[in-house]
């Protein structure tokens, strides 16, 4: 076992944190107040590679490792966790997929383009009535020609608003449950594709989610991922990874709430000293640090185990249930320590707070990661 970094990993966590402190700090308090999407951001993370980590440079990647992402993952939500969630979303939850189980069709045209950051995917699974029971799914896709014509509503979608391309999982067979399901790309603009208001949210502002419907939307049969009846299984291999992303996500958040927390009780001083000399603030400090480095070989083991092409479900969901669950508590532990300064936004810790508990919710509640981690057990 060897816990050191290569060259090539330290390169990448040390541009992620520069770029994320140079260019994302200085407008990510008054984005998160006006939830403005960072659209000249997501351009820059495109240019510098971090929208397509994963995928091989012929389709247009940085065609690094999970490490590297997770890695640059942390450095980017450590700064703003709503930058993190797009670019998460774009790596994990479209790029994978298409690189795994796209046509060369689909790579040539689709891919490509996501992996370069020129245009930016969003993953459409969830709906009103079908949110962590996916396999209820309502949304239909009616075979017709050489088309598929889709129908149905989708909501709580990331980049809902901003994304070019869609992955969109509906039903082509409702006989057969879950094995009826497939997925399909489909492109902002198609007729009958449309949007809901963007959703006013407690935390990750930035970032946009919406609705997504569909009426009569007609898309090209040859936009299928893998084939008919695969689109659940789609969507629950993309989610492993998408969960790992999540789990650096909130280990960002953890850290930035960490870093905030020691650095003000070195200069805040009360009863004559600073208030890192009391042994309240110290169990604090000690209690996050313990619990930061914990998500932390969680989630870089979940990121071997997928680097060596080993099975890494169960260690995702025991990543993400982890991360998020230490996110929030780090981030509570931290405005406790700024005390009525941490209740305001100027000083962030109120904002980490806020971004660190839709880590719980999305890609899989915690309530689904402890279902996930125990069938593995049982099954085991
Ligand atoms: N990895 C791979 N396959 C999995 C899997 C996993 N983690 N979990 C389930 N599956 C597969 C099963 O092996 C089975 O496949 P086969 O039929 O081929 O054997 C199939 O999925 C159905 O599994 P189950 O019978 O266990 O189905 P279930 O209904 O009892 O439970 C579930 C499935 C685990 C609860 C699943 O529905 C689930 O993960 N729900 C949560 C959905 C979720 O994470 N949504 C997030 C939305 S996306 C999002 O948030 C994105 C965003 O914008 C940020």
């Amino acid at each position: 076992m060897n816990f050191d970094f290569t060259e090539d990993h330290l390169m990448i966590q040390q541009s992620a944190k520069e770029f994320a402190e140079a260019e994302i700090a200085p407008s990510s308090i008054q984005r998160d107040i006006d939830a403005e999407f960072p659209t000249d951001i997501v351009k820059k993370i495109g240019e510098l590679g971090f929208l397509g980590m994963m995928v091989p440079p012929e389709f247009g990647g940085a065609g690094l490792d999970t490490i590297s992402y997770v890695l640059a993952m942390i450095e980017i939500s450590k700064v703003d966790a709503s930058v993190g969630v797009i670019m998460s979303v774009n790596n994990s939850l479209v790029c994978f997929g298409l690189e795994k189980y796209g046509s060369d069709y689909i790579k040539q045209n689709y891919l490509t383009p996501l992996a370069k950051g020129e245009r930016l995917g969003a993953f459409a699974l969830s709906e009103p009535e079908a949110g962590s029971d996916a396999t209820k799914q309502k949304t239909t896709a009616d075979k017709d020609g050489d088309h598929y014509v889709i129908n149905g509503m989708k909501n709580w979608i990331t980049n809902g608003i901003s994304a070019d391309h869609f992955l969109v999982m509906a039903t082509t067979d409702k006989e057969k449950g879950h094995k009826g399901i497939s997925t399909f790309l489909v492109e902002k603009g198609t007729p009958g594709f449309g949007h809901g208001k963007k959703e006013d949210k407690l935390g990750i502002r930035s970032s946009d989610t919406c609705s997504l419907t569909f009426e009569n939307c007609r898309v090209p049969a040859k936009n299928i991922v893998w084939e008919e009846g695969k689109g659940f299984n789609f969507a629950m291999n993309t989610l492993n990874g998408g969960r790992i992303g999540i789990a650096a996500q909130a280990i960002g958040i953890a850290e930035a709430s960490f870093e905030a927390a020691l650095k003000y009780s070195k200069e805040r001083k009360a009863f004559g000293t600073s208030i890192a000399n009391f042994q309240a603030i110290q169990f604090k400090l000690a209690d996050m640090a313990v619990k930061i480095d914990a998500a932390k070989m969680l989630t870089l083991k979940a990121a071997a185990l997928k680097d060596a092409e080993k099975k890494y479900y169960k260690e995702a969901a025991m990543a993400k249930l982890y991360s998020s669950k230490i996110a929030v508590e780090c981030a509570l532990e931290a405005i406790q320590v700024h005390g009525g300064y941490g209740y305001v936004r100027e000083y962030l810790v109120e904002r980490y707070l806020r971004d660190a508990k839709i880590t719980e919710i999305y890609e899989g509640t915690s309530e689904i990661q402890n279902i996930v981690i125990a069938r593995a057990l049982l099954d085991a």
